[in-house]
């Protein structure tokens, strides 16, 4: 009923990943940090605040009695995600006397690590943070791996930091009040991981789906410990994205055109899930992805009722522009993740803008 990673940076110890099935052991973690500081921030936005703030209030009470805890709620939704908001966070800090030696608590989704995190590498020059994600891809994706920051002008994530949690803290049961289009957002993510590293995970999605999405217990643990895993494995390797830690990025080049394109009004996860679609059918077309592959992916995407299209054909020309602002790059080339078989990605980046005008074709309505 509970599992534990560790996560190393630079070779040593960092931080861990502690996976529970409610949030009775977070006091005992939080406590084995030795925080020598007495304030406390937790930040969360407005879905998450109201379901679990106060629960965290309460069993942080039960540590040291002079920790003043104090929260920012923030609108809930990626339109947040921006330095205006992040300028809010520090005055909320330094309206608070918050110094070097105080902490901030990410409870949320992607949006809020991600701002939380880039607040805590920034504020005062860096202070401690730890991540509770809750959402199913803040769970098995963003929290770990230290990459944070904000959206600048509609360009995703292009002002951040790349900065460690203190602690990665997942309480597998807020699962239950996550909607049910944000746990399949998710599962793009998880599914991306079978497809890039594990190919006997990725049959063991396909052979699960009832069980995940159901939410049974021991499935869900099992899914998040061996995604979290898989992160954690290229994140060591590669913490600052100089390698491998790319073929993370696999179907978010295209994926972040298209989210960008229907400005932000789709899932990330789904656009995510599109863009594995579109590379995939490339990895097919032009590299050495069996077709028979290509079509399983499409159903396991389908499986979790996950898009394997969207837009409309119209839109290829704004959606080909957009992925070229995308920031991986290689000099003038697009970095594209591609698939030599499931379970097995690689960097490719030789394909012209015909190619990838297909692929982008390939997953439009
Ligand atoms: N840092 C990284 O390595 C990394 C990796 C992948 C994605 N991201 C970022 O993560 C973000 C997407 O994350 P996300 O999908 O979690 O989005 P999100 O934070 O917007 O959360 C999705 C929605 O679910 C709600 N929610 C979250 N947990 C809930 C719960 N337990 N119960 C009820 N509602 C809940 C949120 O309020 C929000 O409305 C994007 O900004 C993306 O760029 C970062």
């Amino acid at each position: 009923m509970s599992k534990t990673l560790n996560v190393n940076y630079e070779g040593k110890h960092c931080y861990n990943i502690e996976i529970r099935p409610d949030f009775n052991d977070f006091l005992s973690c939080f406590e084995s940090l030795d925080f020598g500081g007495n304030k406390i921030c937790i930040v969360t936005d407005s879905n998450v605040g109201p379901l679990y703030e106060a629960k965290l209030r309460k069993i942080l009470s039960g540590a040291n009695e002079s920790i003043f805890v104090t929260s920012y709620t923030i609108k809930a939704g990626e339109e947040s995600k921006n330095l205006d908001i992040i300028n809010k966070i520090y005055e909320h800090l330094i309206k608070n006397h918050f110094d070097r030696s105080d902490m901030l608590i990410a409870l949320g989704g992607g949006v809020i690590g991600d701002m939380t995190g880039f607040t805590a590498a920034t504020y005062l020059r860096g202070i401690d943070f730890i991540q509770v994600p809750t959402s199913l891809l803040s769970q098995v994706d963003s929290s770990i791996g230290g990459k944070t920051g904000v959206d600048f002008n509609k360009y995703k994530n292009m002002v951040g930091a790349f900065y460690m949690p203190r602690l990665v803290y997942i309480n597998l049961e807020v699962i239950k009040t996550l909607p049910y289009e944000q746990l399949t957002s998710g599962m793009g993510e998880v599914i991306k991981h079978g497809l890039i590293k594990d190919n006997e995970y990725y049959a063991w999605l396909k052979e699960n789906s009832n069980q995940v999405k159901a939410l049974d217990y021991d499935s869900l643990e099992h899914m998040i410990y061996v995604s979290c895993r898989i992160k954690r494995d290229v994140v060591e390797r590669d913490p600052k994205e100089k390698g491998e830690r790319a073929l993370l990025n696999f179907g978010h080049t295209i994926g972040h055109a298209i989210e960008k394109c229907a400005d932000f009004s789709l899932y990330h996860g789904h656009c995510v899930g599109v863009g594995s679609i579109a590379a995939a059918y490339l990895s097919s077309k032009y590299g050495k992805l069996s077709s028979n592959d290509y079509e399983d992916i499409i159903q396991t995407f389908k499986l979790y009722d996950i898009p394997v299209s969207a837009l409309d054909k119209s839109m290829i020309d704004k959606v080909y522009e957009t992925s070229l602002s995308d920031k991986k790059k290689k000099g003038n080339r697009i970095k594209f993740i591609l698939l030599n078989s499931i379970g097995d990605a690689y960097i490719e980046i030789n394909l012209g803008k015909e190619q990838i005008v297909e692929g982008i074709e390939k997953v439009l309505k």
